[in-house]
């Protein structure tokens, strides 16, 4: 429960000031004018700042974006973030207020979905976000590795080029490529700013950006120094690779690993990224993951029709949701020919779960069947959650390849 003594409002240009000292101290960083990539893409009106009398003690926004979700459909999402209560002001409902404002208000303009990356693991699950519903891998892989005996490189020139002669090119591969891959986002022209962000301070030792286009997509990547006198050794850090093309995936992959001088790649890409199905070696890729988006359906019944489903299915899915509670609740959930209807039903349920646990299958990322194993779904009607579980499923891993 919030303090009674706190407010909230959204913010103006002159809370601005305020806005990023509360999260620079939140987040243990520094504050200065200069540390203000995340305020280029705040949207103001959007942006949420909690009071305890005069003084600001917690900050939240939501920026406007699409996902891409199974089907190839672009589903409106609000993307959370700057979420931050000042040090000292914790634990007393700030962050709780926070959301509920926000889920409250997305619930009145009928934005169906949620979305954030959560700092912690034990936050955001009590708000109704479920986890893992993208995951990430960091690869790690050696230069110089071969290709598997079909893997084929083609003779496209790939350039380096400087950032201003990339990024239009790159805009444009991006926007092509994001509405086929379950989990990418739209981007406006600031996001270019936080997510290539490139100043010192954002380089963490390592060199600036390196800009490389092919015909039909481009990498970018860091260096970190290495050596080693038994041969190269220098690291190249993959920000981001986009290809409109299977082919252009290969040849810029070959290009990364034949780099003179450097003995090591790594990539936090998608957990099915290919690369480990076309090397000769596939353990000598390494693979670590983690959580990456978590997922909220705002309204159970908006949100489930916005993507298409892998098989036909019929339930009744009793929806557990204290936080949003116009979700708990029995629906019926009917997928004929790929396409959902969700109604509400007196009949009893087939299945109950929480909605945290629907965030966490919603774009495909995790089994319905896995989560049942975890206590976290009950099947009442056997058959019904093995059914649902490939209705979810999709053709790739869902893979979101930005932090906001
Ligand atoms: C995470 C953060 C925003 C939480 O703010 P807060 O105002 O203390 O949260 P609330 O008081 O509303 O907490 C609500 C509940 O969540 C729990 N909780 C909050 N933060 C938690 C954390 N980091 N770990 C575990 N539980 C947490 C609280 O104990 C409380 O539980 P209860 O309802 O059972 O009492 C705040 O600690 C913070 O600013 N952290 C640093 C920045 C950060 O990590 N932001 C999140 C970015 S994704």
């Amino acid at each position: 429960m919030a303090d009674s003594a706190l407010s909230v409002r959204t913010i103006d240009e002159s809370d601005l000031p305020d806005f990023q000292r509360v999260m620079a101290w939140a987040f243990l960083g520094d504050h200065s004018g200069e540390d203000s990539k995340w305020l280029k893409v705040l949207e103001r009106d959007r942006a949420h700042a909690v009071f305890d009398g005069d003084e600001m003690i917690g900050t939240a926004g939501i920026l406007t974006r699409e996902i891409t979700v199974p089907g190839g459909r672009q589903a409106p999402a609000g993307a959370v973030t700057v979420v931050s209560v000042k040090p000292g002001h914790r634990r007393r409902g700030v962050a709780s207020l926070l959301m509920k404002t926000q889920l409250h208000g997305m619930h009145e303009s009928g934005e169906a979905l949620a979305m954030l990356w959560a700092s912690e693991g034990s936050i955001y699950r009590r708000y109704g976000y479920g986890e893992f519903a993208t995951s990430i891998a960091m690869l790690t892989m050696p230069t110089r590795m071969a290709f598997h005996p079909g893997v084929h490189v083609s003779d496209a020139r790939i350039r380096q080029v400087s950032r201003e002669e990339a990024l239009p090119v790159m805009r444009e591969f991006h926007e092509q490529v994001r509405t086929t891959r379950v989990g990418w986002l739209s981007r406006v022209e600031h996001t270019w700013d936080v997510h290539l962000a490139d100043r010192e301070v954002d380089r963490d030792g390592l060199t600036s950006y390196r800009y490389c286009l092919h015909p039909e997509g481009y990498v970018v990547f860091r260096v970190k120094g290495n050596r080693d006198p038994g041969g190269p050794a220098n690291e190249l850090h993959v920000r981001e690779l986009v290809c409109t093309t299977e082919q252009a995936y290969a040849d810029l992959y070959r290009f990364l690993l034949d780099m003179d001088l450097a003995g090591e790649i790594s990539f936090y890409t998608a957990w099915d990224d290919p690369i480990t199905h076309m090397v000769d070696n596939p353990r000598k890729v390494r693979r670590e993951a983690g959580d990456a988006l978590w997922v909220r359906l705002v309204d159970v019944d908006r949100a489930l029709p916005l993507r298409t489903y892998s098989s036909d299915v019929d339930s009744v899915l009793e929806v557990e949701d204290s936080f949003c509670p116009w979700n708990s609740g029995r629906w019926r959930f009917t997928v004929k020919g790929g396409e959902a209807t969700v109604a509400r039903t007196e009949d009893p349920a087939d299945v109950s779960l929480d909605v945290a646990a629907l965030g966490s299958a919603f774009l495909g990322g995790v089994r319905l069947s896995v989560l049942k194993r975890a206590h976290r779904v009950v099947e009442h009607t056997p058959g019904h959650v093995d059914a649902l579980t490939t209705a979810f499923l999709g053709v790739t891993e869902p893979h979101c390849p930005e932090v906001f």
